[in-house]
């Protein structure tokens, strides 16, 4: 009788997907970013209602071993943001439990400052230190030349997202790590599906964090996930999702662990309740089942995403390509099968027009664009008018009040990016006719001011 109800209810939800969104709208005004759903992902949500669970459930649990199949690692940990999954990245690898290996408040932790501000902020509200090396032209990814002597005794972790899906040099990085003892955080918010030499971005370093926002491949409205192969982070990374508490057991499935009243834990008396001792001083970022239920569809349309994203970068590649005179265009790295989430492109500085220019008359034009997020993020207000400590390469530590032009000279490409950098669209909405007019709208304003025709 229930299944035969639900079924009722799909044959009415499908029909009202199809009379109501299953038209494709033309685009007057094309976005950089968005989401695409269809009838598998309204389905999926209503059943994820008619279930009446709301906390997460069984579609929690199909999704996180289905993304833990996709990347081939040994754990998927679902979370309620990207940002969420780098607060919790950071934060198992700040727990006791780890001993020497644990971050403490003043360690270092490397990165760059051509990034999303929720890469960084996890450092300074855990009380390290950021080190700011610089970045590629081109990849707009640390320049992992310059990694080694950014590196003090006080560093212990490497912390870096994918720029727009286009992979770092991993081996580098990873080589780097073994050498120095660091722990690797792979922010691939930007990059799932992502390939370095075959394996996943987000798989290769200990841990790895993905968004679910709807700018990102794959969306649940707001959601992340936070992965790795190790099964002790795995268990330090659940107890700081799940309020910090000890027990793994999932919600509302009581005595999984088998020791719910057999242990003496703290200063608590033996045998109490598992599921209220707490190990760490956690949160609670976990999502509700209808966000997996999303996910769950989403997640089984990657591929034909990936493609399409692919597909509109290669076309913008060849449209623009004998535009190189005056921008710089995507660089891919031997090795790396980027899944870009945006196509970048930055002014070159003998052009005879600005970044800004160029923006103005594509947005103009109806073509959205974005900034390569913070640009620099030490210019940002958030670190100007604030009191923080970092270093950039091999300063000694330099604090936000004394910031002048000397320092930010330390970081030229990442000025150059701030200035210059800016990307346009490749999401699986987007289709030829949109990269089309995207290239011939940047061509018309190039050849004005070249005068090339
Ligand atoms: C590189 C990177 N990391 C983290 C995030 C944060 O993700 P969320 O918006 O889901 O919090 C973003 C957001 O777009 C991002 O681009």
């Amino acid at each position: 009788m229930e299944e035969k109800l639900r079924n009722q209810v799909k044959v009415y939800v499908r029909e009202y997907y199809k009379k109501v969104h299953g038209h494709k709208k033309v685009l007057e005004y094309i976005p950089p970013s968005g989401k695409l759903l269809g009838e598998e992902e309204l389905l999926n949500m209503i059943d994820a209602s008619l279930d009446m669970h709301l906390t997460a459930g069984r579609f929690n649990k199909t999704f996180e071993s289905k993304f833990a199949r996709y990347l081939d690692v040994k754990y998927a940990i679902s979370t309620n943001s990207g940002s969420s999954a780098n607060l919790l990245a950071l934060s198992a690898l700040t727990s006791y439990t780890l001993g020497e290996r644990r971050l403490n408040k003043g360690d270092e932790v490397i990165s760059v400052a051509a990034t999303f501000p929720t890469t960084i902020n996890p450092i300074f509200q855990y009380g390290l230190v950021p080190v700011f090396v610089d970045c590629e032209l081109g990849t707009y990814n640390i320049d992992a030349h310059k990694i080694e002597e950014a590196i003090s005794p006080k560093t212990k972790a490497i912390f870096l997202a994918h720029t727009l899906g286009n992979s770092y040099d991993l081996d580098k990085v990873m080589h780097i790590a073994n050498k120095y003892n660091l722990w690797v955080i792979e922010d691939s918010c930007d990059a799932l599906g992502g390939e370095f030499k075959g394996k996943k971005l987000g798989s290769v370093g200990h841990i790895g964090t993905f968004s679910f926002y709807p700018a990102h491949h794959i969306t649940m409205g707001e959601g992340g996930a936070v992965v790795t192969n190790d099964s002790k982070l795995h268990k330090l990374i659940m107890s700081f999702r799940d309020w910090g508490r000890d027990c793994i057991c999932p919600p509302a499935r009581d005595g999984v662990c088998g020791k719910r009243f057999s242990q003496q834990l703290g200063n608590l008396p033996y045998g109490y309740d598992h599921k209220y001792t707490y190990s760490h001083i956690g949160y609670n970022l976990k999502i509700t089942d209808w966000q997996a239920a999303l996910g769950c569809a989403q997640i089984d349309r990657l591929e034909s995403f990936l493609n399409s994203r692919r597909k509109n970068a290669e076309l913008l590649t060849k449209l623009l390509c004998d535009l190189q005179d005056y921008l710089i265009l995507p660089k891919v790295a031997e090795g790396v099968n980027p899944s870009w989430f945006g196509y970048a492109i930055s002014i070159k500085k003998t052009a005879p027009f600005t970044k800004q220019e160029l923006v103005s008359y594509l947005e103009y034009n109806k073509i959205g664009t974005r900034e390569l997020f913070a640009g620099n993020i030490l210019r940002q207000p958030m670190i100007v008018y604030d009191d923080v400590n970092f270093r950039i390469g091999d300063s000694k530590l330099i604090n936000s009040q004394e910031l002048n032009s000397s320092h930010y000279e330390l970081l030229p490409n990442t000025d150059f990016i701030m200035d210059s950098t800016f990307w346009i669209g490749t999401f699986q909405a987007l289709g030829d006719v949109e990269i089309t007019k995207m290239a011939s709208t940047i061509r018309k304003f190039v050849d004005a001011k070249t005068k090339r025709n």
